[in-house]
C-alpha cells in the first residue's frame, strides 16, 4: 500500500518511521522524559524474572516489532507468510506464557488473562482465515489481536509498580 500525498507517494513504513521520529523529538524537546521519570532500562530486574516472565516479555516485543513490519510491509507474499508464521508463534508464545503468570490478582487467574484465551482462540482463526484466502476476515482478525491484544495489554504493563513500569520508568 502506497500513501499519496499530492504528487508524492509515501510508503508507509516511510511514514510512520517518520512519524515516530516526530514525536520522538518533540517528546524529547518538551522534557517528557524526565517529566515520566524515564531512565535507561533496568535490565537487571528482567533479569532477576522466572524464566516464564523472561519468555513472555522477550515474545512480546519482538510480536511487537514484527507487527509493525507486517503492518507495514507488502502483503500475501512469502516475506509476509514467513514472517506471519513467526509472528503466530511469538504470539502464541506470548499468550501460552502468560497462563502460567499470576500476580495481579493473587495467585488468581486476572482480567488480563481473558486476552489470553481471546488470543488463542483467535490466532488459529486469523491463520486458516489467511490460508482459505478470506483476506479480509484474516486482516480484521490479525488487526484486532495486534490493537487489542498487543497493544493495550502491553500499554497495561507500564502501570506504576508493574514490572515494566519499574524496568523503564520506576
Ligand atoms: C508488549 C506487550 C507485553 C509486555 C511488555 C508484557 C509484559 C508482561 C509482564 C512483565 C508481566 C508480568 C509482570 C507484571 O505483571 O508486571 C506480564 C503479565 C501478564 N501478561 Fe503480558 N505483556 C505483554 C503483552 C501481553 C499480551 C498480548 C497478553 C495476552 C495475550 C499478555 C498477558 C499477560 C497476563 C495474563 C499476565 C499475568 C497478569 C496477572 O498477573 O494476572 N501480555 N506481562
Amino acid at each position: 500500500m502506497i500513501i499519496k500525498a499530492g504528487k508524492y507517494r509515501i510508503p508507509p513504513i516511510v511514514l510512520s518511521l517518520g512519524l515516530l521520529a516526530l514525536f520522538l523529538g518533540t517528546a524529547a524537546l518538551i522534557g517528557l522524559p524526565n517529566a515520566i521519570g524515564l531512565h535507561a532500562p533496568r535490565l537487571e530486574l528482567l533479569a532477576q524474572q522466572p524464566i516464564k516472565v523472561q519468555i513472555h516479555v522477550a515474545a512480546a516485543l519482538l510480536a511487537f516489532s514484527l507487527g509493525l513490519v507486517l503492518f507495514a510491509a507488502p502483503k500475501g507474499t512469502l516475506p509476509h507468510r514467513t514472517l506471519g508464521w513467526i509472528w503466530v508463534t511469538f504470539m502464541a508464545t506470548v499468550a501460552g506464557s502468560s497462563l502460567f503468570m499470576t500476580g495481579l490478582n493473587g495467585d488468581h487467574y486476572s482480567w488480563i488473562h481473558l486476552l489470553s484465551g481471546y488470543t488463542l482462540i483467535t490466532l488459529p482463526l486469523g491463520v486458516v482465515a489467511a490460508r482459505r484466502h478470506r483476506v479480509v476476515h484474516h486482516q480484521r482478525t490479525m488487526t484486532a489481536m495486534f490493537l487489542g491484544g498487543m497493544v493495550i495489554a502491553g500499554a497495561f504493563t507500564f502501570i506504576p509498580g508493574r514490572l515494566m513500569w519499574r524496568v523503564l520508568m520506576g
